[in-house]
């Protein structure tokens, strides 16, 4: 019988600012969680300010009570979020009303169904404090170069490749690559993360999903895009398909994503173990976890938290001084984002209240030649 994989998350209240989750609202999700009969098992974390439902269950992919259980998980750790005055409470909630799966809704959503084979290791990747091309990198990473992955060279049931699922968020629209036949397209493309995504990838040996996301397509609100959010990504492991080794490596030499601070900053992405996934400095650096899971039966084994593990320690002193670089730019780009990927910005404001001030230069050209 096939399992389905689904880790669902939502900010809905920072303890304290956007740091961190209240106790109490782990402890009404887990609540939420037990009462169920839908579930073969659950992990109830946080990364951050954001909450993490990882599930296991037989139902399939978009399965309607799964979504509606998590959402109704979310709004009843609202109401503790209320109550406590908690930062943002139900912020990443955005519609009233579930309409029956919660994508789109302001969750993140990422899910795979595959036949559990004889040992199924398995990576939920949690970040908070940037967006879902984060994961773009490490992604290439893991499942296209062999200077990472050294079983893309020498396992034979890697040795084919594997199959990228990327969405052009801004167009709403999805591509597949062939890697590494098709690594130069693939690279033109998600090397620019705020736009293109890695949504999923597969073998191409067995045609087996190996990585799942939460990319979302991006929402247009007053002019701009919000919606890159804290995401989630799932690796499967082993057999096949990249070492869990492998798939941590990457995360070993920190790389600069988008986020931090108002959502509207550059910095290396830490990795952490769970305990230590609280931004604090800037709202930041963005953290991401590692958390492992052996599956057994639907049943998940874990969690091993890798980060945790000291062979980490240089990534976090490298991000560290990364951060400590970037922070000393201020207000200026690259480390303040670009214009159009800012979360916040006061520029329409600022632009209507000097309009009046801001002379065409083509004018004042047009008067010289005159007065000549
Ligand atoms: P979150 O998306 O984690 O809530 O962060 C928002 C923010 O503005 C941090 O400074
Ligand atoms: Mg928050
Ligand atoms: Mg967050
Ligand atoms: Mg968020
Ligand atoms: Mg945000």
């Amino acid at each position: 019988a096939k399992i389905t994989l689904s880790v669902i998350k939502a900010d809905i209240g920072g303890f304290v600012g956007h740091s961190s989750v209240h106790p109490r609202l782990l402890e009404r999700a887990k609540e939420c969680m037990s009462k169920t009969e839908l579930l073969e098992d659950y992990h109830v974390t946080h990364v951050g300010d954001d909450i993490n439902l990882v599930m296991t269950h037989r139902h399939g992919t978009d399965y309607e009570p799964v979504h509606k259980l998590a959402w109704e998980t979310f709004l009843s750790c609202t109401e503790v979020a209320k109550e406590l005055k908690l930062y943002g409470a139900g912020q990443d909630l955005l519609s009233d009303a579930f309409s029956g799966n919660v994508k789109g809704m302001g969750p993140g959503v990422a899910e795979m169904e595959f036949e559990e084979r004889k040992s199924e290791p398995v990576i939920t990747f949690m970040a908070d404090k940037t967006e879902p091309g984060a994961w773009n990198l490490p992604l290439y990473k893991i499942f296209a170069d062999p200077f990472n992955t050294i079983g893309l060279v020498i396992d034979p049931k890697m040795h084919a490749g594997f199959r990228f699922e990327v969405h052009d968020l801004k167009e709403n629209k999805r591509v597949f690559f062939d890697a590494p036949e098709e690594l130069y397209d693939l690279l033109i493309f998600i090397g620019a993360p705020g736009r293109y995504c890695i949504k999923s990838i597969y073998s191409k040996t067995t045609g087996d999903i190996a990585a799942v996301s939460t990319t979302q397509k991006l929402n247009m609100l007053a002019g701009r895009y919000v919606g890159k959010d804290d995401p989630v990504c799932i690796v499967r492991c082993q057999s096949g398909l990249p070492a869990v080794g492998e798939a941590l490596e990457p995360f070993a030499n920190p790389h600069l994503v988008s986020g931090w601070m108002r959502g509207s900053h550059s910095g290396p992405l830490m990795p952490v173990s769970q305990k230590q996934s609280n931004p604090t400095r800037f709202d930041g650096p963005p953290r991401v976890i590692g958390l492992g899971f052996q599956i057994a039966n639907g049943k998940l084994i874990g969690p091993q938290d890798f980060f945790a593990d000291p062979s980490y320690d240089l990534a976090r002193e490298k991000a560290n001084k990364l951060a400590n670089y970037l922070r000393s730019l201020g207000p200026f780009e690259p480390h303040r984002l670009h214009l159009d990927e800012m979360e916040y910005t006061t520029m329409p404001q600022v632009q209507e209240k000097l309009r009046d001030r801001f002379v065409s230069l083509e004018d004042d050209e047009a008067a010289v030649a005159k007065e000549e």
